[in-house]
Order: C-alpha cells, then sequence, then structure tokens
C-alpha cells in the first residue's frame, strides 16, 4: 500500500436484494488528490460514495481509513463529508446558518463557529454572503454555499456526487475550474463523481471507469484517454473509431485490408484484436496519398473542427476531426502516425493490460 493511502476498498462488494451493484472493487485513494468515479447512470457510483462515507455497509471485502477497517464505523465518526447534487441546503436558514449547522450540532463555542464559517465561505469565494437567504441566490452560489459547509468541519476527504450536472454550460465550466483550485488550496482529497466524461477528464488526476459495479481502468486522464483498455472505456472516453484487426506480429498490425507499423507489443502471432484511432489523429490526404483510401459519407461543421465520416473498401466507418472541409462523395486519403494506433487485446485485465504496457512503454515512448 503506498504511504500516502488514506482509504482502501479490499474487493468490496456490494449487494441489495440478492442482486449484485458492486463486484470485487479494489482501490486505493491517496491524500491530497483530485480523484474521479466516471461512468454510465446505475453502474454504482453513488453507492461507492455511500459505502466510503457509511451510510452503507459492504457486503463482502473491507473498507480501510488508514490501515484500519471503517466496515462498522458510523458516519459522523468518518473523517468525510458528501456535497450532493440537489446541494441539500435549509431553506429556511441564511448562508451563515446553513454553514454553521453541522458545528452547532457538535455544540462548538460561537466564536469558534464565527471563525469557521468565515473561513470557509472566503474558501469558496463568498466573502460577506453571511446574511444572504437561500433563496435569493443563483445556482452556482448555491452549489458554493453546500461545499462551505461540507468543508466547515475540515474533512480529510470531500465527496462530490455529481454536484455540477443540474448547472447550465458556462456556468458548469466555470464551477469545474474552481473545483479544481479549491482542492488545491484546500490539499484534502476530492472525490468526485460524474457521467461526464470531458469533466472527469479537466479536473482529474486519477480517473476510475466504472461499468456494471465494477472498474474498467484506473489511471491518469491522459493514459486513459491514450491507452484505453477496452472497447468500453474507449467508446465511454471520447470519440474512437474502433475496428476490428489482427495482430500480425510485435509493431505491426494490420486492419481495413492492409499492413501498418505500430508500437504495440505482447499479443500472439496473429492473435484477433481492436484498434483504436482518434478522430483528431487521422490526417487529411488527397485521394491516392496517405495510408488508407475512404469515400466522404457526411461532414458536420463542430465550431473548432470539422467531423467527417468516411468509410473504407472493407465497410469500416472512420470518423476525422479535421480543420479542412470534404465534398460528399469524395474518395480521400487519410494518413496516422504509428503511434496513433492503439491495439486492445480482447478480454485483457486491468493488470495484465499495466504489465505489457510497462513492458515496452519505456522501449517505445522516450
Ligand atoms: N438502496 C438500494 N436498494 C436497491 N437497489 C439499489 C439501492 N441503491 C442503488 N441501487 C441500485 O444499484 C445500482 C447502482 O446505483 P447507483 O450507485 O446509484 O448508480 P450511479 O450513481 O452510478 O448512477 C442501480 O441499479 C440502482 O438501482
Ligand atoms: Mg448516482
Amino acid at each position: 500500500m503506498a504511504e500516502n493511502t488514506i482509504i482502501h476498498f479490499n474487493h468490496v462488494s456490494k449487494q441489495f436484494d440478492g442482486e449484485t451493484i458492486l463486484r470485487d472493487i479494489s482501490f486505493e485513494i491517496e491524500r491530497g488528490k483530485f480523484y474521479t468515479l466516471l461512468g454510465p447512470s446505475g453502474c454504482g457510483k453513488t453507492t461507492i460514495l455511500r459505502l466510503i462515507a457509511g451510510f452503507l455497509e459492504p457486503s463482502g471485502g473491507t473498507i480501510e481509513f488508514d490501515g484500519h477497517s471503517v466496515n462498522k464505523l458510523p458516519p459522523n465518526k468518518r473523517q468525510v463529508n458528501t456535497v450532493f447534487q440537489d446541494y441539500a441546503l435549509f431553506p429556511h436558514l441564511n448562508v451563515f446558518e446553513n454553514v454553521a449547522f453541522g458545528l452547532r450540532i457538535n455544540k462548538l463555542p460561537n466564536k469558534e463557529i464565527a471563525t469557521r464559517v468565515k473561513e470557509a465561505l472566503h474558501f469558496v469565494n463568498l466573502d460577506g454572503y453571511e446574511n444572504r437567504e437561500i433563496a435569493d441566490l443563483s445556482g452556482g452560489q448555491k452549489q458554493r454555499v453546500a461545499i462551505a459547509r461540507a468543508i466547515v468541519n475540515r474533512p480529510q476527504v470531500l465527496l462530490l456526487d455529481e454536484p455540477l450536472s443540474a448547472l447550465d454550460l458556462k456556468l458548469r465550466t466555470a464551477m469545474q475550474s474552481e473545483l479544481r483550485q479549491l482542492q488545491r488550496r484546500l490539499g484534502i482529497t476530492f472525490i468526485f463523481v460524474t457521467h461526464d466524461q470531458e469533466e472527469a477528464l479537466a479536473m482529474s488526476d486519477e480517473i476510475f471507469v466504472l461499468n456494471k459495479g465494477k472498474i474498467e481502468q484506473s489511471g491518469s486522464p491522459r493514459s486513459i484517454y491514450d491507452e484505453p483498455i477496452n472497447r468500453f472505456v474507449a467508446d465511454f472516453i471520447g470519440e474512437s473509431n474502433i475496428i476490428p484487426g489482427n495482430m500480425v506480429r510485435d509493431r505491426v498490425v494490420s486492419f481495413a485490408g492492409k499492413v501498418f507499423d505500430c508500437v504495440d507489443q505482447g499479443f500472439d502471432e496473429n492473435e484477433a484484436v481492436e484498434i483504436v484511432i482518434r478522430p483528431e489523429d487521422l490526417e487529411l490526404k488527397q485521394r491516392g496519398e496517405g495510408l488508407l483510401q475512404v469515400r466522404v459519407e457526411s461532414q458536420l461543421f463542430r465550431g473548432v473542427h470539422y467531423e467527417i465520416i468516411g468509410k473504407d473498401k472493407d465497410g469500416n466507418a472512420w470518423m476525422i476531426h479535421s480543420t479542412k472541409s470534404t465534398k460528399l462523395g469524395e474518395e480521400i486519403g487519410l494518413f496516422f502516425e504509428p503511434e496513433a494506433i492503439h491495439v486492445m487485446r480482447h478480454g485483457e485485465s486491468e493488470e495484465d493490460f499495466d504489465r505489457r504496457l510497462e513492458s515496452y512503454e519505456g522501449v517505445c515512448h522516450v
């Protein structure tokens, strides 16, 4: 276990009414980092937060804080606080009393309460808002009060369950960077839940990608984006072209009826694999040039780039992001670097995947 580990999930499972919701989840959370649980609705994100907060008990395995099992420890004894999506503020109390609520329950002296509330409001950029009514606040301000209330008793870990999903896009983007800055200033661990992959990529030190109660892959945003372990992750994180292929031998792969150099290794000869190439890694060329020929089937202007769909002669559809425009029905060439090809092995476990990448990453990505 890493020295900095604060929370350790050790083969944790959770069943509701005999139905398995989380299966054999293991991970470590380190102090002072920003983590994101990312996955589609119903995959078990909120259940994991509730297990950490102590509102639920695991059906199997152990949850440890600082190396000690907390399976039986009640929520109020854990160094954890939660920010909920719907804020859960008290509408009849003003900002000060909303933030002070937990401190009053813990019977802290008034002077200490006043100091802590002021400090918490300062952290979320709400200096001077003490006497405002909740009803008079904007969505973003309510969100900040909810965060101030959660940090006022100085938890070690802050859990945030889709806290931004009720906000409109512009405010949401602003709050994303605000939350990230707040986490750095506080220096505590954030565990943030979202189903939005862009949000996860923008905010996190580390992402856990969840699917059907299982962690599919964990790692930095960059590593998950560049090296997705399987089709689910490749598809869920960003736009991808996922094409069936064949590993001819180490660093040589065939797909779309042609043979290409790549950087991937550790497969069997002629092993059936899946290929991922990101749309932004495909470069438009004149007809007859490049590595692959496609016919343009559709084109949409996306503001920054064109999103072009072309079909190769095997019938594979390729999405291309380009600042150049094409004509419908036109034949174009595509070029891509060997590094842009990412090869995925069917059914590979995260341990085997990491081991295989480590065995050649030092060689190829210098
Ligand atoms: N208290 C409960 N009793 C029975 N089923 C539950 C309960 N809480 C959650 N579930 C089920 O567990 C699954 C995962 O739920 P949840 O953790 O809320 O997913 P997410 O937050 O990723 O959307 C869902 O199928 C949900 O219906
Ligand atoms: Mg949820």
